[in-house]
């Protein structure tokens, strides 16, 4: 496989990241994971909006415009004989010795590579089990940062609960996934919380809420109690690489069975539609 790498496309093994890189001590950088459909990415200028967006949040510059971006990234994905799967972006601020104080001389670096989409199929009729729990993250969750202890800590504890995903609740409001944002269906209405500080405004979450307003299916962007999921009709996840997944049960701090609903199928079909 390859590695984007300064700017290079290179062997994996070639690109060589150095042990005073910040985002290595620190967790100081960004990220974003892209999908690829049949050699086209999904949604790539969105994706680069939001890293644009991640860096002037943190005081970071990226090293290249957007369009030499998505150019460095076609090159890769040539290079890999690559149509299918997700591209791994990461920009760190760069090396400098370990200083909690950035000096903004540093010079980014950033790194993208292929991996494999995993096959979701069968997930995407049966649907999938999601472990509700406390949201202890920071509040700026709106930046895709490299830190992410508290998504990592609670994918696990999902997984210890044979659950897929972890869903968060802050001051018992519900606000996303682990790796996901989350929606309920309740009446034939769309339930979610809105993109402020408490959680990653994805890009496949404005596909869904599009998708919603070209349909006529009403919207509510609000923050929501955990104890609402317990009377939803349907309920689903959004994301890059799970796309639009149902969610059967819910266990942890709520516990309920769902049905896989209508307008969860109409709403993955209307997905499955755009991205073909
Ligand atoms: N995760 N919320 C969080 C916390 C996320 O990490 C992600 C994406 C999303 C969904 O965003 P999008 O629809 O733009 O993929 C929501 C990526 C895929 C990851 O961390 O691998």
């Amino acid at each position: 496989a390859y590695i984007l790498w300064q700017g290079q496309i290179m062997k994996e093994a070639t690109a060589q990241a150095s042990l005073f890189d910040r985002g290595y001590q620190f967790g100081d950088g960004i990220y974003e994971m892209v999908r690829l459909y049949d050699g086209q990415f999904f949604a790539l200028q969105k994706h680069l909006e939001r890293l644009n967006k991640s860096a002037e949040k943190l005081d970071m510059t990226l090293p290249y415009t957007s369009a030499e971006l998505t150019h460095l990234l076609y090159q890769l994905i040539q290079k890999d004989h690559a149509d299918n799967g997700n591209v791994y972006v990461q920009v760190t601020r760069g090396t400098s010795t370990r200083d909690h104080l950035y000096s903004r001389t540093e010079t980014p670096i950033l790194s993208a590579y292929l991996l494999p989409q995993k096959d979701h199929r069968q997930a995407h009729t049966s649907g999938i089990a999601a472990y509700v729990t406390e949201d202890i993250r920071w509040l700026r969750c709106d930046i895709k940062s490299l830190n992410l202890l508290g998504n990592v800590m609670a994918k696990r504890q999902a997984a210890d609960h044979q659950c897929t995903e972890a869903i968060f609740h802050r001051d018992g409001m519900i606000t996303e996934g682990a790796s996901t944002n989350i929606f309920l269906v309740n009446n034939g209405t769309l339930y979610t919380h809105p993109a402020n500080n408490f959680i990653l405004d994805g890009i496949t979450r404005q596909e869904v809420i599009d998708i919603a307003e070209e349909r006529h299916i009403n919207v509510v962007q609000e923050p929501f109690p955990k104890e609402v999921l317990a009377h939803a009709d349907e309920a689903f996840l959004t994301g890059t690489t799970i796309e639009i997944m149902p969610i059967h049960s819910f266990t942890g701090d709520v516990q309920v069975t769902l049905p896989i609903g209508p307008i969860t199928k109409r709403i993955q079909e209307a997905f499955t539609a755009r991205i073909g």
